[in-house]
């Protein structure tokens, strides 16, 4: 495909663009990586020569990819980790730059440091700062520069403990969800961890508050997650009396409580592959993964947790026709849609990450 054909797209089917992604795929070989997260469309994860949850993808492509091209089809703080992680040598490409995050984009660092300021003043404690591994660069960086390191869905109780073990308080950012079922799991009551939100003055709390708890959580949310209400567990378990509910912990307190099981996407995966047949599922996570976990265990029961279709716009972004123009403008030598995280706040951000590497 020519330079000019690949702006041309809109032109061609589906069925074309497939065909034309499978053939410069092959003819890139090793020259290319696909990575493809769990909540991509199958007609992406297709070409996708791994997939993976947002920190697994990042942490494959760092200790086993020799390609010097990685296109990273999942969301921008996802690209950003992968960055981070591999050396000068690989470039990281996301195929479209808007497929952000809302969630990431609810934590800035000039918020961060406000926090950070305000709770100082509220107490002379020693407080370790730990964000979600989904969260922009910047604040991993701020994490890294303050002692504090980096958590995944999988990890966070071990890391939390660990932040609390270093200091008296953590502050969590920036899913306050994820902080509060891993606080509560450890047995940190409720009302020994408060939320700062940073559209608030000083943050909706008392400094008395936040002088009083154990978890600072920063009130960012993830808004596809937050769709799972806990009285969708109670129709499910009414309908479907034996029914599993198995939910990701982005997904509130009361959902998470409410269900069987949680766990990061891999997590819910390993459950669903590891599950008897005949076994029933609802699962409270991104619609793709549940079509595709449907669609491949026909010999088990599964639903979405949600009575209506709950997907992620940002990760829908990454379509077939941005994959092929990434893909023609590496044919053709040039590089689109770069993500390439500063040195400056590269360095932090790995110390950050490092840590959670070496903690866990
Ligand atoms: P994991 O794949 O790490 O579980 O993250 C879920 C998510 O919301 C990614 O955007
Ligand atoms: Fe962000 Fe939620 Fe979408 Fe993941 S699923 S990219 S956390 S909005």
């Amino acid at each position: 495909m020519s330079k000019e054909a690949a702006t041309c797209t809109v032109s061609m089917t589906e069925t074309e663009i497939l065909e034309e992604i499978a053939t410069i795929r092959n003819k890139l070989g090793e020259k290319v990586f696909i990575l493809g997260h769990h909540y991509q469309r199958d007609n992406i994860i297709r070409f996708a020569d791994k997939t993976g949850d947002s920190f697994g993808l990042s942490k494959y492509v760092a200790e086993n990819v020799k390609s010097p091209y990685i296109i990273f089809c999942g969301v921008h703080f996802m690209a950003e980790t992968a960055d981070i992680l591999t050396d000068d040598s690989k470039t990281v490409i996301l195929p479209d730059l808007g497929a952000g995050c809302t969630r990431a984009d609810m934590a800035t660092l000039y918020q961060v440091e406000k926090c950070w300021n305000i709770l100082q003043k509220a107490s002379s404690e020693k407080i370790i700062p730990v964000t979600y591994v989904n969260s922009a660069a910047e604040i991993k960086a701020f994490c890294g520069r303050h002692g504090g390191t980096v958590c995944t869905s999988a990890n966070a109780e071990k890391i939390l403990k660990w932040a609390l073990n270093q200091g008296d308080k953590a502050l969590f950012l920036p899913d306050q969800h994820l902080g509060r079922n891993t606080g509560y799991k450890m047995g940190i009551p409720l009302e020994k961890m408060s939320v700062y939100d940073p559209i608030e003055e000083n943050g909706g709390a008392s400094l008395e508050e936040y002088a009083n708890s154990r978890i600072i959580l920063w009130q960012g949310f993830c808004s596809v997650h937050m769709n799972f209400l806990p009285q969708n567990v109670d129709q499910m378990r009414k309908k479907y009396p034996d029914i599993n509910i198995l939910v990701h912990p982005e997904c509130t307190f009361e959902t998470v409580e409410k269900s069987d099981y949680n766990g990061s996407t891999s997590r819910i995966i390993k459950l669903i592959e590891e599950a008897p047949a005949g076994s029933k599922w609802a699962i409270g996570t991104e619609q793709h993964l549940v079509d595709r976990l449907k669609n491949e265990y026909p010999d088990k029961f599964i639903v979405s947790l949600a009575p209506f279709e709950c997907q992620c716009a940002t990760m829908y972004r990454i379509d077939p026709e941005h994959l092929l123009r990434s893909l023609v403008s590496l044919d053709n030598g040039e590089v689109i849609n770069q993500i390439s995280v500063p040195e400056s706040i590269a360095i932090d951000a790995k110390t950050a990450l490092d840590k959670m590497l070496e903690i866990s």
